[in-house]
């Protein structure tokens, strides 16, 4: 239930397995009102995403539900590249695979639709309505956001804050040796997005990386907490912990886009430093990097920071606030 004081927030979304609980996270916390879920082209395309959060909606049941908007299908310059070998065909882990006793789907094919409004026009309208006091969760491309820019910048920079799942600072990407999955993905857009003047938090996979969730967690957790989400999220991350099990060594997940979340609820879960960062758009090797000046010589009068880079994160504490909110 969400509390009088509960403040505006909008996520934006790929739809992935991390997405989903992210989502989770976010309709069970009373004092945040998640007024829209914002979707588009990344780990999947952009119908599938919008599937897999009314999916995760309908399995939440939440007193008030976010209105879900279809946004951008494909990145702004770059060719379309997806994480389906990650998240599965379906971006949540190939839901199709489970069958009740009578052999009926455990999840069926969903009866409601995305709106028919656009993406855009609900962030500028949202912009506009909830200004400063307006929270955008980012856990995807940044596509949907710079293409909101383009059309409306000045209502855009009303924006209280977004919070960026995307990028590293200090340690190597995922998707490539430089990047991250989400600025890899549209370049120009992350770089648009450091431009605009609104005030940015970085979760990078500084922190994200630093917030696993072991398979074993999932599971224990199911056993205890019976119940449909903590049944949808033994079955939704399955293939997403087999990836990081059989590429990394690693039997479970990190909640990259959860603590992007967290870090919206709570700000004092990580540790942060006030940087100018840029994200390469031309690198042969180094697209989607994002370059923070670090230097102590920096030159802030030239380039004065642009963001509040997460550096550190009270694992404990958040993973406390990740399982109060599923
Ligand atoms: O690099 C991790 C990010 O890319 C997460 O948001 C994940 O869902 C994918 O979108
Ligand atoms: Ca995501």
């Amino acid at each position: 239930m969400v509390n009088s004081q509960a403040r505006p927030m909008i996520i934006d979304t790929d739809g992935g397995v991390d997405d989903a609980l992210a989502i989770i996270m976010a309709l069970n916390c009373e004092q945040i009102e998640l007024k829209s879920v914002t979707v588009l082209a990344g780990n999947i395309d952009v119908h599938q995403a919008a599937n897999n959060v009314l999916r995760v909606i309908d399995i939440v049941q939440p007193n008030q539900r976010p209105l879900v908007a279809k946004g951008c299908e494909k990145p702004l310059v770059r060719p379309p590249f997806n994480a389906a070998g990650i998240h599965g065909s379906d971006g949540l882990g190939e839901l199709h695979q489970f069958k009740n006793a009578d052999g009926s789907p455990c999840y069926p094919q969903l009866t409601i639709e995305p709106s028919s409004e656009d993406a855009i026009d609900v962030l500028v309208k949202a912009a506009q309505e909830y200004g400063s006091d307006l929270t955008i969760v980012a856990l995807g491309p940044l596509t949907n956001i710079a293409t909101a820019l383009q059309r409306d910048r000045t209502t855009l920079q009303k924006v209280g804050r977004i919070v960026i799942m995307g990028g590293a600072v200090k340690v190597p990407g995922n998707i490539s040796a430089a990047a991250e999955f989400n600025f890899f993905v549209d370049p120009d857009a992350a770089q648009m997005v450091m431009e605009s003047g609104i005030p940015l938090t970085l979760v990078g996979l500084d922190v994200a990386m630093k917030a696993p969730l072991p398979r074993k967690d999932v599971e224990n957790y199911a056993q205890k907490h019976p119940s449909a989400v903590a049944q949808f999220i033994g079955d939704c991350t399955g293939i997403y912990m087999a990836f990081y099990r059989d590429n990394e060594g690693f039997h479970g997940c990190y909640l990259h886009d959860p603590l992007a979340v967290g870090v919206a609820i709570d700000p004092s879960l990580v540790s942060t430093e006030s940087v100018y960062m840029v994200v390469e758009t031309e690198g042969k090797f180094t697209s989607g990097m994002s370059l923070a000046d670090l230097r102590d010589r920096r030159d802030e009068a030239t380039y004065p920071p642009n963001v509040e880079a997460c550096l550190d994160v009270d694992t404990d504490r958040f993973l406390k606030l990740f399982y109060e909110l599923i």
